[in-house]
Formats: structure tokens, C-alpha cells, sequence
């Protein structure tokens, strides 16, 4: 039993393998948020003890008993508005008659075995069946308003979900307002925000600070989950390194506006909570309707942010996302974007395919510019039919030709969004998102179709579907490539405009769900210029996504280290691309590129033709390096081998088996020095008692000052894990190491 109901102590306790979660039925039925931390038992209500603070108000009925009693500096599970609590409101709803809540009180519970499930939004499965649900009910009964708080337990891999059902029980009608999946009160303890910030071609660099006195506020308000922020977040103890110390995660299953919200309050308190952005949102609810809120992943590790990343890795593979290629060895791709950019037609493609095979690519994907009459990206998106003057005869001879290679297909498509200048928008320009009266905002060129209608939605629907059904196409990249501005939409009353974006969200879900379903044998790939959209939203349905557009792997060393603390490899899109690299300009060994593409979804993105025949070798030796590695690479733990703030002239990080039979190291040199330090390693996660044969090492493109001293073929796991390696000496531009260890059978 997971979930565990004290009756006498009135405690609702949640267990995982190394957590425990208790919230208790309080005063007057406040639920009160007693504790979130390292696996124990007992009631912790009377950890929170009651002081009379000044100016935080009591509730009339405790007032004579205990007059130090206060909403405002309890611990609470979901904190109502205009309440008595001050601090950041989880839920805000109005009534008819003006008057704001709710004031929220437990009515009932029920635990119950299995995984709930939400409308219209992605959520965790139970593949396992291994979960168990707790639905605990609160009321604000003058309002008219019940809070139904979703948990499930997943025991064995310390994810708790929650979420959010709002019910309308009243006789009026209710406008929400704010409805934040999930809060969390931390009465004790100085915690640091980890969070991932960034910007097109940046995305998600770690930034961890503290958490200040007042609030911190972060999230996005593109109707997209944003190259800017992510919605997933970390809170640990100022002292926790990446392998010791307290961490919560939180990551909301969502790719809209969303908010996550940090505050320390007077007391020394924290609350955390996310949901929906609710700046510009307002619901409207009905007598009898609901409102489910995104769903959110909790886990709290005490031993360090690499445990803590491991737990969400397990669990996006293999209880978010439902993509039978999740777990399944994914091909190795060619994208041409970067070879060619618009500038194509078959025979380049094909000529980029025969090399491509030759290098012992699997896969060949045909990026933006096929369609309609696009040269350049100001026009023809909505018009998903093929650019004949690039691609006489259509897209069948050049997937033919493509095939009788023996290379899968895989195409280009950015279904949200429509050109002034295409066939769509001049038949349905009423089906771009606009202001009434006003010109709409562009952003590369676009606009973006009004997903919110019904009508669109099967539009979109069908046109992808049309070209799954009509053509021979093993993957979709799905592009998107700009934020959404003049909310509106022609098809919703005045009173319900601020759910255009909650409605966007859930319409471009639909139309996910329908598409993975009906073709499930498609591998999808989720793009936003980029990593603009890298959200557990997304990989619900789809199992990986480009990363970033910026392909240059010392950029990328940040970028993904950023995206890997909540997600996990085998999500994260990422090819070897030309040197000096499009982006940055820098120039990288090939070996270098490779050793950071396999830190992801491994693929190339140049033009095969423009290679020497030296360089053709080695990435005939990287693919079948990596697909050796491919399943340790997918369904290994990742470890950072380095801590965020150490001044460091290198990144390095480590793959362990499950079984810590298999582990991968990989460094990559980015400052190289006059009188370096030694490049000292001590490695992770492996078994102290085993012995272990270095298999393989192998330095990249470096300069040897001199020749490197052989290492010690066997090592005992206690040796590399408590002493750790030397690596020989680099110098030059970004030299790389990559070295595989396997256990020795005794
Ligand atoms: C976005 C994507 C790129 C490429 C271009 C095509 O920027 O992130 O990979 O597909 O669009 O226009």
C-alpha cells in the first residue's frame, strides 16, 4: 500500500521507495501540507506549530481556542484566494455575484488502485500497474466551488502526479480565474531554485539561485512552453551537489502559458506551485461542468539532482511517453535542412540519400521548403501540397528513389501555422489568430491558425493525416515556429476570450492524440524553431525533440545539460552538422560532434557530398559506434560528472546500465591551458565490488603533448567510484574522450 489513511491522526501518507508525502485534515478541514521528504513514517502535524503572528488572520470558529491559528502561515495543500492566506493563491474563482474564493475545506477521500486519467490533456500511464490514486475533495460550498486534488503514487520510481479537477456545484456561474496544478508548501529549510531560462537557439541553461524573500516568478505567455523558460523546475538545499542532498522536481505536463512560482514567505516558509498561466486566463464554469488542470510530476530525491534527473528519465520513457518507438532503437537520420536550406530539388536529395546510405544512414528526412511554391520562409504555409518545380512528379518519385536506397522517409511539416502569402489563408483568412479591426502580429512571416475551432483542428487533422495516407513517410518532424499574439477568437462569446490560449493548447492535443493513434507506426519528432516547445506535453505523444537550432556542440554541452535534468536522452534531438558551424562560427572536430550527438537522438545535418573521404570513414565508424551504444545510450542513468558551478575547463558525464554492467564516460575539452591540472574523473553509479575492463578509450582529435601512459586495463568498481581516473593530457580545440567499461565476470 502506497497510499496509507491514519484515521485517528486524520494523516493521508504517500509512499514511494525513498519518499514520503503527508497531508492531514486540519482545524475546520484546512488540509494541511505536513510533509514532503526522505521516506518515514509518523504524523508531522505537530511539526508545524502554532505561533500567533501578527497581522495573519485566524478563522472566526478557531479564534477563541486558538488564536494563533492562521491559513496564512500554515502549511497548506491548495491555497485558496481571499482566504486569510496571503502568500501566491494555487486557485482563483469568481462568482456571479462578484464575490472571489475559494476558502477551500476537506469533504472526502477515496484511494483507489490504478492511474486517473484527465480530459483532453497528456498524462502519465500505468504501464506496470503499479499505481494507486488517492482523490481527496475540497469544498468552498458558499461559492459553490469543489476542488478534487488527483494523486498517483508510482512506488518504485518516486514520482507522485498531480492534478487539478475544478467542479461547478453551485447554482451560478463560476469564473476560474488561477488554477495552479500544484503547491507546495516547504515550512523549513534554505532552498535554491534550479531553473532553465534561455532564448531561440539557447535554450534552457540552468541558472540556480536562491530563493529570495517575496516571490519568484517564472513561465511563458507564447502559448507555447518557450525557448525562454521550461516548465519543469528544481528546489534543493543550498548544499545539494549532484549527488548528495535534498531536491524536489516539478514538471508540469504541459505545453501552453504556463507560471511556476517560487515564494519565501515572512516565516521563512516556501511555497512552489505551477499551472496554467493565469495572467489574461479566465475559465468559464457552468452548474455541473469541470476543468481539469495539467497534470504535474513530483519527485523528491535526498541523495542529489543526478538521482533526481534519473527518476524523471525512467518515468518519461516509460510512463509518459506512449510512442511504441519510446523505448525502441530509433533510426540514425540525415535532416538536408542544413545541407541545402530552401535551396533543392530531387536530384540534390537523392544525391544527399546515396551518400547518406553510404555512410550507413537509416533515414532520410526532407526538411522545410518541399510544399506549395516556398523558396524562402515567407510564404505557403497551409498549402501541404509538393513544390512540383523542386520536385517534378511530386513527393512519390523522390520517396521511391529514396527507398529503392534502403533508406526510410521521413518529412518536414509546420501544420499550426499559415502564410499571408498561401491558398489557405486567402480561402479561410478568418482562420488566423487576429484582433478584431487590428493587423495581426508577424513573426517569420506567419501567422498561426486558431486551433481553439473545432473546424481547424479537423483541417489540420486530416491534411497530416492525408500525407501519412498517401505517401510512403516513416517520421514527421513537426516545426513550429513562432509565439502566438492577438488572442482571440470570432468563435467564443465576449466572457469566454481568456480561454483562447488554454483552448489552443487542448485543440493542438487533440490533434496529436488523433494523429499518434491512427499512425502509430510514425516516428514524430516535436520542433519549435528548435527547443521552444521541449515539454512533457509534447512527449507524451512524441517521443523525441529537436533540442536546438544551434548545432554547434560546445553550445550544446550547455543546452543539453540544461534540457537533461528533467528529461531524458532518448528525448532529446541532436546531429552532427557541419564545421565552422552555421550558428557560431566555431570549428569542431567531427569526432567531438559525434561524441555530443550521442548525447541525444543521433543524427546528421550536413551535406554528406561536401565531405572528404577521411571524414567519410570516421562517420561510418561513428554510426557504428553508436549503434553498439544505442540501447546503453537509451535506456542507461545519466550521470553529470561535473557540478554546475565549478570553474572547469571541461564537461564530462557518464551512462550506467541498469544492471552496472555497461558504462559509457564522455568528456570534451572546452578550455584547453598552458599548465593544465590533470583531468581528474571520478566516475558514478558503478557496482564498488565489481571489477571492470576498460573496454575502449579513445581521445578525439586532440594534440598529444606526449605520448598518453597506458592505463590499467581492470579496475575495481570501488577504485574508479572512490579514487577515479587521470585521462591523459589534450590540447588543441575541443578534443573529446569517450570510454566504455564492462564488468569482468568472476
Ligand atoms: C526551424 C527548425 C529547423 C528547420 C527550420 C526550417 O527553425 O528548428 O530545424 O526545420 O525551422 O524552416
Amino acid at each position: 500500500m502506497s497510499i496509507v489513511y491514519d484515521a485517528a491522526a486524520r494523516t493521508l501518507t504517500l509512499h514511494t521507495r525513498e519518499s514520503s508525502y503527508q497531508m492531514q485534515i486540519g482545524p475546520l478541514g484546512y488540509l494541511l501540507h505536513t510533509y514532503y521528504g526522505r521516506r518515514a513514517e509518523g504524523n508531522f502535524g505537530p511539526l508545524h506549530l502554532r505561533k500567533d503572528v501578527g497581522f495573519s488572520p485566524v478563522p472566526h470558529a478557531l479564534a477563541e481556542e486558538t488564536r494563533g491559528w492562521s491559513p496564512d502561515t500554515m502549511p497548506l495543500e491548495l491555497s485558496g484566494a481571499n482566504a486569510g492566506d496571503f502568500r501566491t493563491p494555487a486557485v482563483c474563482a469568481a462568482a456571479e455575484d462578484g464575490q472571489r474564493g475559494p476558502d477551500l475545506r476537506y469533504v472526502r477521500h477515496e484511494i483507489r488502485p490504478g492511474k486517473y486519467s484527465l480530459n483532453g490533456l497528456p498524462a502519465a500511464f500505468d504501464p506496470g500497474g503499479e499505481a494507486e490514486t488517492l482523490s481527496v475533495t475540497l469544498a468552498d460550498e458558499s461559492l459553490g466551488l469543489e476542488a478534487e486534488l488527483l494523486y498517483a503514487v508510482y512506488e518504485s520510481r518516486d514520482i507522485v502526479t498531480r492534478a487539478l479537477r475544478l467542479r461547478n456545484t453551485g447554482k451560478g456561474t463560476l469564473t476560474l480565474e488561477k488554477t495552479a496544478s500544484c503547491c507546495l508548501d516547504l515550512p523549513f529549510g534554505d532552498w535554491d531554485l534550479l531553473h532553465f531560462h534561455g532564448r531561440h537557439a539557447m535554450e534552457r541553461q540552468p541558472e540556480r539561485t536562491p530563493v529570495m524573500n517575496g516571490a519568484m516568478r517564472l513561465g511563458s505567455r507564447r502559448v507555447a512552453s518557450s525557448h525562454q523558460h521550461n516548465p519543469f523546475a528544481i528546489l534543493c538545499g543550498r548544499h545539494t551537489t549532484e549527488d548528495a542532498g535534498d531536491c524536489y522536481g516539478l514538471m508540469l505536463v504541459y505545453s501552453g502559458s504556463f507560471e511556476l512560482e517560487a515564494e519565501q514567505d515572512q516565516m521563512g516558509s516556501v511555497r512552489l506551485s505551477a499551472g496554467i498561466q493565469s495572467e489574461g486566463f479566465s475559465w468559464t464554469l457552468r452548474p455541473g461542468e469541470s476543468f481539469d488542470a495539467p497534470e504535474a510530476l513530483l519527485c523528491f530525491r535526498h541523495d542529489g539532482l543526478n538521482a533526481l534527473s534519473q527518476c524523471y528519465h525512467r518515468f518519461l520513457r516509460r510512463c509518459l511517453c506512449r510512442s511504441p518507438f519510446s523505448g525502441a532503437l530509433r533510426p540514425v537520420l540525415l535532416n538536408n535542412w542544413e545541407a541545402t536550406y530552401f535551396d533543392f530539388n530531387r536530384d540534390k536529395i537523392l544525391a544527399i540519400a546515396r551518400e547518406a546510405r553510404d555512410l550507413g544512414v537509416e533515414l532520410l528526412v526532407l526538411d522545410d521548403g518541399w510544399f506549395g511554391r516556398r523558396s524562402d520562409d515567407r510564404s505557403s504555409l497551409g498549402d501541404w501540397f509538393v513544390n512540383e518545380e523542386k520536385l517534378p512528379g511530386g513527393l512519390e518519385p523522390l520517396i521511391r528513389g529514396v527507398k529503392d536506397l534502403g533508406l526510410r522517409f521521413g518529412l518536414w511539416v509546420e501544420p499550426e501555422m499559415v502564410s499571408e502569402d498561401s491558398a489557405l489563408y486567402r480561402s479561410h483568412p478568418d482562420w488566423a489568430l487576429a484582433l478584431p479591426g487590428r493587423e495581426p502580429f508577424l513573426s517569420r512571416s506567419q501567422l498561426v491558425l486558431d486551433l481553439s475551432r473545432p473546424e481547424v483542428a479537423d483541417w489540420i487533422y486530416e491534411t497530416v493525416a492525408g500525407l501519412l495516407r498517401r505517401y510512403d513517410i516513416d517520421y514527421i518532424k513537426w516545426d513550429f515556429n513562432r509565439s502566438l499574439t492577438d488572442l482571440y477568437s470570432p468563435a467564443l462569446p465576449p466572457e469566454r476570450q481568456g480561454e483562447q490560449a488554454h483552448r489552443c493548447t487542448l485543440g493542438l492535443y487533440s490533434v496529436m492524440e488523433r494523429l499518434t493513434a491512427a499512425f502509430p507506426q510514425v516516428l514524430f519528432e516535436g520542433c519549435a524553431g528548435g527547443g521552444g516547445r521541449f515539454d512533457a506535453g509534447i512527449l507524451a505523444y512524441f517521443p523525441q525533440i529537436w533540442c536546438s537550432d544551434d548545432t554547434d556542440p560546445i553550445e550544446r554541452l550547455t543546452i543539453q545539460r540544461g534540457t537533461c535534468y528533467g528529461y531524458p536522452l532518448s528525448a532529446v534531438g541532436a546531429h552532427v552538422s557541419a564545421s565552422p558551424n552555421h550558428q557560431t562560427g566555431r570549428r569542431t572536430p567531427l569526432d567531438t560532434r559525434a561524441l555530443v550527438a550521442m548525447a541525444g537522438g543521433f543524427g546528421y545535418e550536413l551535406d554528406p557530398g561536401k565531405l572528404s573521404e577521411e571524414e567519410k570513414a570516421r562517420i561510418r565508424g561513428q554510426i557504428r559506434r553508436f549503434r553498439k551504444l544505442a540501447p546503453l545510450l537509451r535506456e542507461g542513468d545519466l550521470y553529470r560528472l561535473t557540478e554546475l558551478d565549478d570553474r572547469r575547463d571541461y564537461e564530462a558525464w557518464q551512462i550506467v546500465s541498469e544492471d552496472r554492467d555497461e558504462s559509457l564516460v564522455s568528456l570534451v575539452l572546452t578550455h584547453p591551458r598552458a599548465n593544465p591540472r590533470p583531468l581528474h574523473l571520478r566516475l558514478k553509479g558503478l557496482d564498488p565490488a565489481a571489477r571492470y575492463r576498460l573496454e575502449r578509450l579513445e581521445v578525439f582529435e586532440a594534440y598529444l603533448p606526449e605520448p598518453p601512459e597506458e592505463l590499467p586495463e581492470l579496475f575495481s568498481g570501488a577504485a574508479l567510484l572512490y579514487a577515479g581516473l587521470t585521462l591523459p593530457r589534450m590540447m588543441g580545440d575541443y578534443p573529446g574522450v569517450q570510454l566504455q567499461l564492462r564488468k569482468v565476470e568472476d
